[in-house]
Parts: structure tokens; sequence; C-alpha cells
């Protein structure tokens, strides 16, 4: 594995994808981490990552000094290149002229570190300081335009520096030049794959849980799904997989889960019906957060009576992701333990809390994944696509897109709605295309319309379907006309009570994706 020591950067995450994407096993840690607790974890390689400190600055974060004597590669990236600078006699100060964006490379040493880059090719900068003096011992092997150090190595020693971010896609032989490290200069093989995974994980499960029993809240998203599919491949029958049906998803989607788990995988699902309690649990509730702490409060409510009810379990699974560990690092640790310990069910299933007596262990195999690993490895699992690449789903589900209060008839015609956005966009072939598409359904507003030779006075429907990333940011999807018109049409068509239907046409920012 390739340790990353994350002093700050936004990209210290992106570091670790690029590395995994050379199938071989990389991690994020804090810059703290001592130069024992690293030697134990027994890295080919290092990367100190980019942060935003002057190395100068009174208190910039430092790697243990240890570090340097571990006999071990070391890349440091922007300001981990000046902090390995700093820390062995060389002298970083302000830039004269600071770079950001792209800049070209010329390369005086096109051996080592930048085999196979290209002379001329674009890298990404992003630094206000330059290394005015090498240390002993290291060499210059690139420049650009406004800086004399843009790649410099110690070979002997493997020590080597980048100005330059390779892990940022601007950078054209940003991923090249991590290969060498990883490759050539680590010595790595790259035998960190999603079969790996998926065997190393079955292994530690076993190994963790025993004959234990394991109780794990399905959702129907792609997290806890792959889970669902990896512990019954590692436990069978000790793993009970619990769906709670709120009341609040996609037509037809609850029955489609249970018919995929239980008749196509042979994976068998609690099915906990409780449409009519959460339903009862709203009535005349209009604000957005209060729908969604009730529906959170509900859930917990439930679930702590049905895992009795199940139980007992010594358990709970969990699909917590990579991103997740290293935002809460140590956090949730009991302190008489050291386990990792379910405060807090995650956020998808918007449960604020579990009570004190109702606090299991955790297993959380995928906890060292990123979501386009999880997807990579629930296809390994044979997870269908319909799941692996399911649009994201909120916790509240349609009870957040029905804007005042929900009623039994409401959500009926929202999912009929919603059922015609998404067959239509699946028809055009536009599912993968974009990040979500659903419908939304508005209070107390009428507009007065015809059909056939009546006055109708009826309610409109609002299509949101938009583009994004991560979720961060996102826009309003351009899709073709005669797509919304099919849309328009069948809607109005098909569906009593809506007699109108418009296309939000917001970004985000300034508009949210959903609507409350
Ligand atoms: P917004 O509306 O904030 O949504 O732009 C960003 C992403 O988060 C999802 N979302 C939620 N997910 N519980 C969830 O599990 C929620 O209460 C919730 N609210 C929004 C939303 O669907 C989008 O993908």
């Amino acid at each position: 594995m390739i340790a990353i020591l994350d002093f700050g950067s936004q990209y210290s995450e992106l570091i670790a994808r690029r590395i995994r994407e050379t199938k071989v096993y990389s991690e994020v840690l804090s810059y703290r981490t001592t130069a024992e607790q690293l030697a134990k974890l027994k890295p080919r390689g290092i990367i100190l990552s980019g942060g935003p400190n002057s190395v100068y600055d009174d208190y910039a974060p430092v790697c243990d000094p240890e570090i340097w004597n571990l006999g071990i590669p070391i890349l440091g990236v922007c300001y981990g290149m000046q902090l390995m600078v700093q820390a062995l006699g060389g002298r970083v100060e302000p830039a004269e002229k600071p770079e950001y964006g792209r800049a070209e490379l010329s390369i005086v040493d096109p051996t080592d570190l930048l085999t196979n880059v290209e002379d001329g090719g674009i890298m990404w900068m992003s630094h206000g300081d330059s290394v005015t003096r090498l240390p002993e011992g290291f060499d210059i092997l690139a420049e650009t335009q406004n800086t004399p150090h843009a790649a410099i190595a110690d070979c002997d020693r493997k020590f080597y520096g980048v100005q330059f971010h390779p892990e940022v896609v601007h950078s054209v032989d940003g991923q090249a030049t991590l290969c060498n490290f990883v490759y050539h200069i680590c010595k790595c093989d790259p035998t960190w794959t999603v079969e790996a995974f998926v065997d190393e994980a079955i292994r530690e499960v076993r190994a963790k849980v025993g004959d234990k029993r394991v109780l794990l809240a399905l959702s129907g998203g792609v997290d806890s799904s792959t889970l669902a599919f990896l512990l019954h491949q590692a436990i069978g029958d000790n793993l009970t997989c619990m769906f709670i049906d709120q009341g609040f998803m996609r037509k037809g989607e609850p029955e489609r889960l249970v018919e995929l788990f239980e008749d196509k995988f042979h994976i068998p699902v609690e099915f906990v019906k409780a449409r009519k309690q959460f339903l009862a649990k709203l009535e005349g509730v209009t604000d957005p957060e209060r729908k969604r702490k009730i529906i959170g409060a509900e859930f917990i409510q439930t679930f702590e009576v049905e895992s009795k009810r199940l139980g007992p379990f010594d358990y709970l699974a969990q699909g917590t992701l990579y991103p997740d560990v290293i935002e809460s690092a140590n956090t949730n640790i009991d302190p008489k333990t050291g386990e990792r310990v379910a405060v807090k069910i995650k956020s998808h299933h918007n449960v604020g809390g579990l009570p004190e007596d109702l606090r299991f262990k955790l297993v959380e195999p995928l906890r060292k994944l990123f979501k386009d690993e999880v997807r990579q490895v629930g296809r390994a699992l044979g997870l269908p696509e319909e799941i692996v690449m399911r649009h994201p789903f909120p916790g509240p589900g349609l009870a957040i897109r029905i804007i005042g209060e929900v009623t039994a008839e409401r959500l009926n015609i929202l999912r009929d709605v919603d059922f015609i956005v998404r067959e239509e966009i699946q028809r055009a072939d536009l599912y993968f295309e974009v990040w979500q598409a659903f419908a939304v359904l508005l209070p107390t507003v009428r507009s007065v319309g015809v059909m056939g030779d009546k006055r109708t006075y009826a309610c409109p429907a609002v299509i949101r379907i938009v583009s994004s990333e991560d979720g961060m940011t996102a826009d309003w999807s351009k899709l073709p006309y005669e797509v919304l018109e099919r849309m328009s049409n069948r809607i109005v068509n098909e569906v009593e009570g809506i007699n109108r239907v418009t296309y939000d046409i917001t970004s985000k920012p300034p508009g949210t994706i959903e609507w409350e």
C-alpha cells in the first residue's frame, strides 16, 4: 500500500483514488501519524499531500522527522514537496510569480519519476511559495516558466517532489507520474483489484463476526445492497436484512427490491410494513425540517422495535464509506473498548441517533471504499445495474417532494407522475446521463385547463431533472424538447388531478436539487 499523509489539501482524497486506479491500495492518514505507526503499516511508499499553509508559517503542519529515516520512497506534492525541501536543509520562500492553473513542464531529466511524461505537456499548478534552494543530494527533474523546481529528486534516497498536482485531471501526464512512482520507484504490483478486495473483505468479516448474528437496514441504494450481497456471501443466514417500508419510495420500488433479493438472489428480507404509522405521524405537518425529524424519529423507533423482535443481534452492518471515515476519523470510538460504535446510523436513513441500550458493535466492510469502488464491488458480486447505477434518493423520499402536507392521495398522485418521468428518461436512454430525475407536487396551487370539452381546475406537477458530479453543485438538464413533451402529455393524460406540467430550470446554487 501507499500511505498518503494529509496536510489539509482538498485533493488528498483524490490522490488516494488515483493511486487506487493503478490497482495499488492507498490510504489517507493524518499528517500527525508517527514514523513508528507508519512503519507498522508497511507502506511501499509515502506521499505527502499538498496543503493550504506555507511551510515557514509558525504553526505549519509538519510530519514526524523520523519518516526521512524509514528507508521508504517518499513523494511530496506541492506543500509536501516544500516540506521535504525545508526539512532536509533546502529553502522555501514566497514565489516571485505565484502559479495557478496550467503550466508547461520542461523536462530536464526524462528518467525515473518522469519516464514517459511528455516534454512540454500541461501540468496543473497551485502555489504561492517556491523552492529557492535544493537540499543536498537533490537534482532538478523538470521546470516551468515560473518555477525552476517543478520536479525534483534525490534518487539515491528515493525522495521525490513535484510542485504540480499530478492527481488532477488537468495534469495531462499526472497519472503517468504517479504510476512511475508507484510501480518503478516503490515497486508495487497492481494487485488491488475488486476481486481481491471482495475475497479479503469476506475473510475479515468471517474472522470478526464468527457465528454471531448481524442486522442490516436495507434501503435499496447501492451501498446497503452491496453490503447485503457481501455479508450474505460471508455469513449466509446469520445476516438479517430488514427493510422498513415507510411508504415514501417510488412506485413499485419496495416490491421490486424484495423480488430481486428474495427471488433472484435468495437473500431473505424482513419486510416491515410501516406505511400507515409514518403517514399518521405526518398529519398536518408542512415544515420540511419537521418532516425530516419526524420521519427520522419514527425510523429509529420502528428500527428499535423490529430489531428487538428479530434479535438479539450482536452486530449492526453499516454502509460507511471511505470519505465518511476520513471525515469522522476517530470520533466514534468507544473510550472503554476502543471499538467504533454506532452513535448514529448513516444519514441516508435519516435517524438522529440510536438509544444507549441499542448500541451494536459495527461491521463496516465498505469503509475502505470510495463510492465508485462500491459500484464496482456491487457489480462484481452480481448486483444488477438498476441498483448499481441507481440515482441518489433522499431518505425521507417522496415525503419531501410533496410540498405541504403529505397525504395518501397526494403520495399516489406523485408516485404516478414520478413513474412517468422515470420511464420516459429511461426510454430516451438518458437515465445514466443525468444525476437525478423526479417530480414534485405543489400545495394549494390550481390552474384552469381544458380537457375534451370540459374545463378543468387542477394541480400542476413540477419536473426536476439535474446534471451533477457530486450533488454539491448541479445544473438543470437540457433535455430534448421531445422527451419533455412526452412526459408532459403522458402526465396530464394519465394522472388524474394534474392538468399542467412545468420544468424547473434552476441551477444549484442558488437553488437546491430537492424542493424541500
Ligand atoms: P439538495 O436538495 O440539498 O440535495 O441540493 C443534494 C443531494 O442530497 C439529497 N438529499 C437528501 N438525502 N436525506 C437524504 O438522504 C435528505 O433529507 C436529503 N435531502 C436532500 C438530494 O436528493 C440530492 O441528491
